[in-house]
């Protein structure tokens, strides 16, 4: 199986590379580039059998000030895609995200792959259009995701974990937001059940993130508790959070249709992949580990 993944150089692109080993085909700027025309032609005469798009315009407030480049990128470049797949008989697999919803304010119950959209902002605006021209691909897997850690990656846009671990080594207070709700999920275990989705001959939507929910403010918080760091962090409102684009306030996602699955890898807790993430990264746990429920 010949496996093109575009955004290869990414967080979630190099961890698939590393998945689907020598299958893979890795993908990414400068050579491989999403608004280039010819850049298409090239892919399609690899030949692949499937195409994982990770590849995007992922800076979520960037995106408001250049809404042309992320429609370039997100949307039209996905349409690319969409004609080399058909060409080919390819599968075309699409990373998508939980920033698709948000717009029904007050939501306190997970998104179920069925759920309407409302996207908040152009980078979900985008991302909710690439959907709808991959679900016209004969072939095509839709995986929404969310709030993305792990591994820092040749061109990765870097993440909130990381982002948290630099802030630390200042001596102010870390300000977190508190009020937004989605599941932080760890890039390894992400791509391992995109994988699984693959290889299964899996199609349509599915929801994939590790299980549990969090704020940002609780996220750090049990990092930090997690290292024995013992920093000073204030939570506050999305209101304060000085950010050119609205986020939602809630984005969990359901995952019991990839949950279902004979044979899936069953993603564990978001508090356990992250202590897997700080052993990974040589940090010392300090404190004991949050016990969590095992799966059933
Ligand atoms: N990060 C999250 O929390 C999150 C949550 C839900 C869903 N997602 C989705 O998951 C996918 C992967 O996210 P990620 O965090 O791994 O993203 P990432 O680290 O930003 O990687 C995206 C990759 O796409 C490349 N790229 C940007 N513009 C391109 C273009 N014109 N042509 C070709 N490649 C281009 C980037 O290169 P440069 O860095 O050089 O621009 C980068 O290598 C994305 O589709 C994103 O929408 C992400």
């Amino acid at each position: 199986m010949k496996v093109a993944i575009t955004g290869a150089g990414g967080q979630l692109g190099s961890q698939l590379v590393e998945r689907f080993g020598p299958d893979a085909i890795a993908l990414d700027l400068p050579e491989f580039d999403m608004t280039d025309r010819a850049a298409f032609d090239r892919l399609a005469r690899l030949g692949p059998d499937v195409v994982i798009n990770t590849a995007g315009h992922t800076a979520v407030d960037r995106a408001e000030s250049e809404p042309e480049l992320a429609y370039a990128v997100n949307v039209e470049g996905v349409a690319a895609l969409v004609d080399v797949c058909r060409q080919l008989g390819a599968a075309l697999v699409q990373i998508s995200t939980d920033y698709i919803f948000g717009g029904d304010v007050g939501r306190t119950t997970p998104y179920r792959e069925t759920d309407r959209p409302a996207p908040l902002g152009v980078y979900g605006q985008t991302k909710l259009e690439a959907e709808r021209l991959v679900a016209a691909c004969p072939r095509h897997l839709i995986v929404r995701t969310s709030g993305l850690f792990g591994p820092a990656a040749p061109r990765g846009r870097g993440n909130f974990v990381a982002t948290m671990l630099r802030l630390a080594a200042g001596e102010e207070p870390i300000r977190v937001v508190d009020d937004q709700r989605s599941t932080p999920s760890y890039t390894p275990h992400v791509a391992r059940a995109i994988e699984f989705l693959v290889r299964s001959g899996c199609d349509g939507i599915y929801h994939v993130v590790n299980r549990g929910a969090s704020s940002w403010y609780e996220l750090a918080a049990e990092l930090f508790r997690l290292i024995g760091n013992p920093v000073e962090l204030v939570p506050i409102g999305l209101d304060q959070y000085a950010a050119a684009a609205r986020r939602p306030g809630y984005s969990v996602l359901d995952t019991s249709r990839y949950d279902a699955l004979p044979g899936r890898w069953p993603l564990p807790d978001w508090h356990d992949a992250l202590v897997e993430h700080i052993r990974r990264e040589g940090l010392v746990i300090a404190t004991e580990p949050t016990t969590t429920e095992p799966r059933p």
